[in-house]
Parts: C-alpha cells; structure tokens; sequence
C-alpha cells in the first residue's frame, strides 16, 4: 500500500472509530491503539502536505492559530422560541395548532438542552461550516473549534444524506467535565465558570482550538433543515439523521394528545436531574413539517414550536441572621445565613445579599421565609420573602452603620452601592485581607502559609503588615498550637524564597487599589522601579498606555500615605525587588533582526517557550498567526496541517529545529 493510500485508509478508520466512541458509546479498540492509529496519519499527513484535507480526523486535536472569528449571514435565520413556565400557555398552544391545523396531528416532544445553539452545514457529507447563533441573522464562524468536538461527525456514515443541508443543535459542557474544570481553576486561582452553558459558550469562542479540543465538549443536534429531506417527520429526519453520525437525542418521543405531552413534561421535570448535561425545559414541536409551514412564523418564533421552561430549583428556608464580611478594601458585604436546606444537590446555609440597596428591595426581615436559588453565579441568592409566613412583631433587617470588627462609622462613596470601613490601618479584617493578598500565589506566592496561619500570626501578635513576615523566627512559629519544627521551617524557607519574586508583581501583591496582575505588569514596565514609580506625577501616570485617571490616582493616593511607605521601606530592608531585573544581554545578536517568525509544531532540543526567547535574542519577533508579512515559520513535528496550507498558500517558508539552530548560531 502506498502511503496516500494508507493516509486515506487511516482517515476512514478514525472516522468509524470515533462514531463508534463517541456518538454509539461502543469503542471497538482500545484507547492506546486509537492514539497509535491517530500518530500515525499525522507522521504521514506531516510528510505529505499536498494531501492535506481540512476535514482528517487529525484536526480533532486542535491548534493554536490565531483567529479572529469571520461573521457569517445563516441561510435559514436562527430563530427563537417562544418560552413559557404556565402548563395553562402549553394547553393554548395545543389549542392553538389543534384549531388551525383542523386534521391529525403529532407533537414531538424533546428535551431542552441549555447550552449554546450552533448550526452546521454540510456538503456532500463533509462538515463545512459551523456558525454561533449570533444576533439570529449573523454568527460567528467557529468551524475550526467545533470540528475538535468529537461527537460532532466530519465525514458522515451511511447514505441517503441530501447533498447540502443544515443541522443545528446545542454544544454542551456535560456536568462532570463541568465540574472537572471548575476545580483545576479552583486550583489555578482562575475565575471560575458560574455554569454549563457559560464554560460551552465561553470556550467555543476561544481563540485556540487547541482549548477547545482539551475542553471535552459535546454536542446534541435537533434541526435538521434543507430542501431536500428524507422524510416530512422532524422526528423522522433526525433518526434518519442519527444513522448519518449524528448524536440525537434518544428521549425524543411524539405525542398524540395534549395528556402524553405533559407525561413527558412531568417525567422530566425530575428525571432531568439524573442527565449528563443541563437542560432547562422541554421543547414541543408539531412533527409534520407540511403543518409547521402551514402554521408559519410570528416575526421572532415558529408558530410551531414552544418551550416549557422548568421552574429554576429554588428552596424555601429560614432567614437566620444577617451577618457582613469585611474585606481587605474595608468593603463591607451583607450574607444572609439561613437554616440549611438541600437545593440542586448540595446544602445550601449562606447566601450573598451584596449590598444594602438589595436588602432593602426585598424588605427583609428576620426571621422571615424566603426562597433561595442557584442562579448564574456560584453563590446562591435570595430571591423573594414568603410573606405569608413572617413572623408577627419581627425586626426590618437594617443595614449596620459601623464596622462589625473594629465599630469604626461605615461611608458610602458616591457612584459605589458598597459601604466601607475606614480603619484601614487597625481594622484586624482589612490588615489579614492584606497579607492574605500579598502572600497569595499570583503575588509573593509563599508556600507554607494560607489565610489560617496569618490569622493565627496575627491573634499572636506576630504579625501586624506584610512585612513583619520577614522578621518571623523558626523558633518562634515551633511555639505555635498545631506547628512542628518542619512546618515552622518549611514558612520560613517561602518567605526567604519570595524575596526572588520579580518586582511586578511585588507590585502587585502592595494590594494597591486597582492595580491587579495585568495593571501591575504595565506599570513595572512604565517604572522600572519602586522609586520612579512613588515619584510619578498624575501626568505620567495617565500617559501609560492603558492606565486610566482612576488607577492613576490610587496610585498617588496610595504613595500619599506615610504608612504605605513605610511598609514599602521596611519591605525593600528585607530584600524584596523593587526594581525590575536588568535584562541579561550577553549572547544576543541581530541574526534576525525585523524577521517575523511563527512557532509551530513539537520540538526536541528545546521547549516553546525557549524557542521564544531565543527568538527575541536574537533580534526577531515571535508572531501568533502567519500572514504575507512572515520571514519564517520555525517547524517542529506535527505543525498543524492548517498552518502547512496557510504556509503553502502564502508562499511562507519553513525552517526546521536543525536549520533555525544553525541560523542563530548554536
Ligand atoms: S429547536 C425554530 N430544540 O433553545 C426552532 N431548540 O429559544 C429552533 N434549544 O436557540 C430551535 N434544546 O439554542 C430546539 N431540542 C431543542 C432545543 C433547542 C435547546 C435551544 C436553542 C434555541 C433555544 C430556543
């Protein structure tokens, strides 16, 4: 066999075997000979360029071009649907069609999948184009990513597909992987996902399909459009759809009477709890698609179609007692702490009441009833009073007009719903959220030391700002309840190291208000120093790029405090950088001096990264995406076959590790 003909061998291989995976859950080969077969094509596909296909298998894995995603008009516009929570509006829209129709009818009842809506095209059974909802007219062209989602077929199976059509359906971030990636952020410090359906959309408009690949999202398809169509049933066509590759939902079912409708409304209104992947209703569409034109469309949604929505889960609980944080700005928070009660899965105690404008729209009272729910974010809110049941005689829950940790009067800045402690110098919650802070991973990163060990430093007085921390003894931790001499040690051994952190981000870890990692960098680069930076006017300040008034001034602001520079001194005694590391010259050269060079592929004398600083040594800048403008591409194994077309297409050449290595002299 020739290796074209092996190239296409494996092609077709993969594609059966990842239907049989992914959408038939019924793998015939094992994990390792999938990737043996996968490595395979790609060493080959990397050998013949001129056999490159935009739909291999091979592009499942993704890759990190740059793009900047193309706005496609739909064929067929993306409408939405009507949406309803009264089980009275489905009986009148089974009314409704029951009298316009006046013949025999079939609803297909279907799950609502809550994730984000995609429509496929494709021609002569090849996946062509994948478009977001966008506004209903215009999407987004995210082809590249959705082709990494596995359940989502390239190369259709079977026959009897119409030569061109569309499919659309919902992308999904199923709950475990959900959940799976929520706590590697947890872990990461990184802002986590408040749902499903946010981390589906949010990753499908990732500029790296490499990303999107690792993401694990899957794909449900409930639309089939085109002119030519196998049969007039909807439900029909989508299992004619199924045979084809697609994953269609096996809890589809078609209702003759408005009585099977709402068995299946009541079976899934719990049932939905036990599924893989979130849903927020159920979605009823008259089955024959000659009656769905009959019925047409009002000018936003089919008069076809409806979507029962379910109730989002609340629970009914017990207001206990309000009581409020106060956080290393001084800010003060409201929670509500309330009888614990089960709501979606887990047991709910706390929940934010945000400010004193909330509490006071809800006319809160001790004591009362009030429905709590699992809104978009991760911490649950309170979103009514059972008024019914408020306790006669009970007190209005009034905001606190002073400090709960330090009684210091509470203000309220102009333009800010938050209240704020003033005491920020012996407000103890303030103090802790400060060191806290400056020891965290993305600032001084200390090991060995977390929120409680500060917290017990400073009940022992051992520690009043951030820099005490450097005049900490071994001895004098081992003292401590629950510290060994190991632990004690191990502290000490993180704050020495932390003297190592580079000055940008001991910048940042000052805690200075609004300036956070990414404004922290930019300022270190405008002031290469502690000292240029305390002597900056307003005026310079504002002339960084990307530093408005209102960080400028909390700059000034923060250096207009005796106190603050004073910790500042007593931190620069320490050892701490406070000023941006001298850039190590030797060894570079203008061997590439004005080329733009793009990395791609795996490498083996030395990582990425490296390549990328060695680029820069050497006069040369590292480019993202390859355009007209590129000296060079610096290819490793594997490059992706979409950067080879690009390549090709432009004419770019392509400089192998060895070759580069020599170029640059090494
Ligand atoms: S059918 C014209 N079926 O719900 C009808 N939509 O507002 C096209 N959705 O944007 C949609 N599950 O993102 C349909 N089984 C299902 C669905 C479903 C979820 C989403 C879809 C659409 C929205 C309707």
């Amino acid at each position: 066999m020739t290796e074209t003909e092996r190239i296409h061998q494996l092609r077709k291989e993969l594609h059966a075997h990842n239907h049989n995976y992914y959408i038939l859950n019924a793998p015939t080969i094992s994990d390792q000979e999938f990737d043996r077969l996968m490595r395979e094509l790609q060493d080959l596909e990397a050998k013949h360029p001129e056999l490159y296909d935009e739909n291999s298998p091979s592009v499942r894995v993704g890759s990190d071009l740059n793009k900047e995603f193309r706005q496609v008009e739909h064929r067929y516009p993306m409408l939405s649907l009507g949406n309803t929570y009264s089980e009275t509006e489905v009986t009148e829209f089974y009314e409704r069609v029951r009298k316009s129709l006046n013949e025999d009818f079939e609803i297909c009842c279907e799950l609502k999948f809550d994730g984000t809506s995609i429509s496929l095209t494709y021609e002569d059974g090849r996946l062509v184009q994948a478009v977001t909802r966008g506004d209903g007219v215009r999407g987004d062209d995210v082809t590249d990513n959705v082709k990494t989602i596995r359940s989502i077929p390239l190369m259709l199976q079977g026959t009897g597909y119409p030569k061109s059509f569309e499919i659309r359906g919902e992308i999904l971030m199923p709950w475990k992987v959900f959940e799976e990636l929520n706590r590697e952020r947890e872990l990461k410090e990184e802002p986590l996902f408040a749902n499903p359906r946010n981390a589906a959309s949010g990753t499908l408009k990732s500029q790296n399909s490499a990303v999107v690949a690792s993401r694990k999202l899957d794909a449900y398809l409930y639309y089939l459009l085109g002119e030519d169509l196998p049969h007039d049933g909807h439900y029909e066509n989508l299992q004619e759809a199924a045979k084809w590759g697609f994953k269609v939902s096996s809890h589809m079912r078609k209702a003759r009477s408005l009585q099977e409708v709402f068995d299946f409304i009541n079976h899934w209104d719990t049932e939905r709890k036990n599924l893989p992947v979130a849903t927020d209703g159920i979605v009823l569409k008259v089955n024959s698609q000659r009656q769905q034109r009959n019925l047409g469309y009002t000018a936003k949604s089919p008069r076809w179609a409806i979507a029962y929505k379910f109730q989002a889960e609340r629970a009914l609980t017990r207001l206990e007692k309000v009581t409020y944080q106060v956080g290393r700005t001084g800010a003060v928070t409201p929670v509500a702490n309330l009888t614990p009660v089960q709501l979606s899965g887990t047991v709910v105690k706390r929940a934010s009441l945000h400010n004193a404008d909330i509490i006071a729209s809800l006319d809160l009272h001790l004591g009362d009833m009030v429905y709590v729910e699992k809104g978009g974010e991760i911490i649950p809110k309170i979103t009514g009073v059972d008024l019914a049941s408020r306790p006669a005689g009970s007190g209005k829950v009034t905001f606190i007009t002073n400090c709960p940790e330090c009684g210091t009067r509470l203000v309220r800045y102009e333009d800010e719903a938050a209240y704020y402690c003033t005491n920020e110098s012996t407000c103890p919650p303030q103090i802790k959220g400060r060191i806290e802070h400056f020891i965290s991973r993305r600032a001084m990163n200390i090991e060995g030391l977390g929120p409680e060990t500060v917290d017990q430093f400073f009940q022992e007085g051992m520690i009043h700002d951030a820099a005490d921390l450097y005049s900490l003894q071994a001895a004098d931790i081992c003292r401590l309840e629950r510290m060994g001499q190991k632990s004690a040690e191990n502290i000490i051994r993180g704050i020495e190291r932390s003297k190592q952190v580079p000055y940008e981000r001991v910048l940042f870890a000052l805690g200075i208000r609004f300036v956070g990692e990414t404004v922290a960098k930019k300022v270190a680069r405008a002031f290469p120093s502690i000292d240029k930076l305390e002597a900056a006017t307003l005026d310079d300040l504002i002339h960084v790029d990307e530093i408005g008034e209102k960080i400028a001034r909390s700059i000034l602001h923060y250096f207009h405090d005796e106190k603050n520079k004073t910790l500042v001194g007593r931190l620069r005694e320490a050892g701490l950088q406070m000023e941006a590391a001298e850039e190590d010259t030797s060894g570079h050269t203008d061997r590439l001096q004005g080329q733009s060079v793009v990395i791609s592929g795996v490498f083996a004398r030395h990582s990425r990264d490296e390549y990328k600083t060695l680029i820069e040594k050497h006069g040369g800048k590292n480019v993202g995406s390859i355009s007209k403008k590129t000296s060079f591409i610096l290819a490793g194994e594997n490059m992706g076959p979409s950067k080879l077309e690009k390549a090709g297409k432009l004419g770019v050449r392509i400089v192998s590790e060895d070759e580069f290595l020599e170029m640059i002299g090494e």
